[in-house]
C-alpha cells in the first residue's frame, strides 16, 4: 500500500511529492517542524504540539497556514489515507519558496506545508524500552534558539551520526559550563539517590518537549518530586536512574552513558513506571 503525503493542498503518493528547489526550508532551514505519536488512529498530546508548533511560527515571524481546525482536519486525513493506528505523523512548515536572498520574500508568499506518517512497531519499541538504551556524552555546539522547533538540526544529526558509531542510539548534550542539556531528540531526566527527578529548566537553549510538560503531569500524579533545576554530567554518570523523552520515544530509560553503567546498569523503577504511566494517559487522551 502506498504511502500518502500532504504537500501544499494535495494529497500524493509520497514516492513521488516534492517540494520546489527554491523551498526556504530546503536552502535555508527556514523552517519548523512538529512530531506526534499516533495511539488507535489518534494524535496524542494534540494539543501541546500545536501550541508549540504556533509559537515556532510566530517566534520566526511564519504565517500560520491555515486555521487550526482545518490544519486538524488534514493531520487526521494524513493518518487515516495511511491507515495508521500506532505511529507517527510528521509536519514541516517552511517560509516557502521563493528566488534565493537570506531576507524574508514578500508577503505574496505562502508557507509551504508537507506532512508524512508511518506505523511505529509498539511490540518492537516495548522491547527497546525493557531493554534500555546506550548514550554518549557530546559538546552541545548548537544556536542559541534551541527552543525554536527548526528543521536546522545538522549539530545533532552529527551528534547522533557519532553516537550510532559509538553503538549508542542518543547523544545528550552537554554545554560550555559541564551541564546537561538535553538528547540529540530528546530531553533528559535522571533520577538521584534521593529518588528526586530533576531535568533543566526551560530556557532558549532547550527545547521544551511536550512529553517532557505531560511527562512531569504523570510524575506528580504519582506522588514523585521533580525539580527543574541544571545537572552536570558527573551528576548524570552518579544518578541512579536516567531517561529521556520525546514523541517517539515517549519514556526511555538509559542505561549507559559513555560506556559506563548508570545504577545497575538496567532499567529503573521510576523510569519504567513513568513509561507506562504516561502511555496510558497518551492513549485515553490522544485525540483531544
Ligand atoms: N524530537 N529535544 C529535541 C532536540 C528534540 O528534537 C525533541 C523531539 C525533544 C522532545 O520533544 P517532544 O517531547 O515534544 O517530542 C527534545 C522529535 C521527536 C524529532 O526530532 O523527531
Amino acid at each position: 500500500m502506498p504511502r500518502i503525503a500532504y504537500v501544499n493542498g494535495l494529497y500524493t503518493r509520497q514516492s513521488i511529492a516534492a517540494v520546489s528547489i527554491e523551498d526556504r526550508g530546503y536552502l535555508f532551514a527556514d523552517a519548523v517542524y512538529e512530531v506526534w505519536s499516533i495511539f488507535d488512529g489518534r494524535l496524542a498530546d494534540l494539543d501541546g504540539h500545536l501550541n508549540r508548533l504556533e509559537r515556532s511560527l510566530r517566534e520566526l515571524q511564519i504565517a500560520m497556514p491555515m486555521p487550526r481546525d482545518s490544519l486538524l482536519v488534514v493531520l487526521n486525513e494524513v493518518v487515516r489515507r495511511n491507515h495508521i493506528r500506532e505511529g507517527m505523523i510528521y509536519l514541516q512548515i517552511s517560509r516557502g519558496a521563493a528566488p534565493r536572498d537570506h531576507v524574508f520574500p514578500g508577503p505574496d508568499v505562502r508557507p509551504a506545508v508537507v506532512i508524512t506518517a508511518k506505523p511505529i512497531d509498539r511490540e518492537a519499541a516495548a522491547q527497546k524500552a525493557e531493554a534500555g538504551v546506550k548514550a554518549i556524552t557530546a559538546p552541545d555546539i548548537r544556536w542559541g534558539r534551541c527552543d525554536i522547533k527548526t528543521v536546522g538540526l545538522l549539530p545533532n544529526v552529527l551528534a547522533k551520526q557519532q553516537a550510532k558509531e559509538q553503538g549508542a542510539s542518543e547523544v545528550i548534550f552537554v554545554d560550555r559550563d559541564g551541564y546537561v542539556s538535553e538528547g540529540g531528540s530528546t530531553n533528559v531526566y535522571i533520577v538521584g539517590h534521593d529518588n528526586v527527578i530533576r531535568t533543566r529548566p526551560l530556557t532558549a537553549n532547550i527545547l521544551p518537549g511536550v512529553t517532557r510538560l505531560n511527562m512531569l503531569k504523570v510524575a506528580e500524579q504519582e506522588g514523585l518530586t521533580v525539580i527543574e533545576e541544571a545537572f552536570t554530567v558527573e551528576q548524570l554518570k552518579a544518578a541512579r536512574e536516567v531517561f529521556v523523552t520525546a514523541a517517539t520515544s515517549l519514556v526511555l530509560p538509559v542505561v549507559c552513558v559513555d560506556g559506563a553503567p548508570i545504577g545497575n546498569g538496567a532499567p529503573g523503577l521510576v523510569a519504567t513506571a513513568l513509561r507506562e504511566h504516561y502511555i496510558d494517559r497518551a492513549r485515553a487522551t490522544a485525540g483531544v
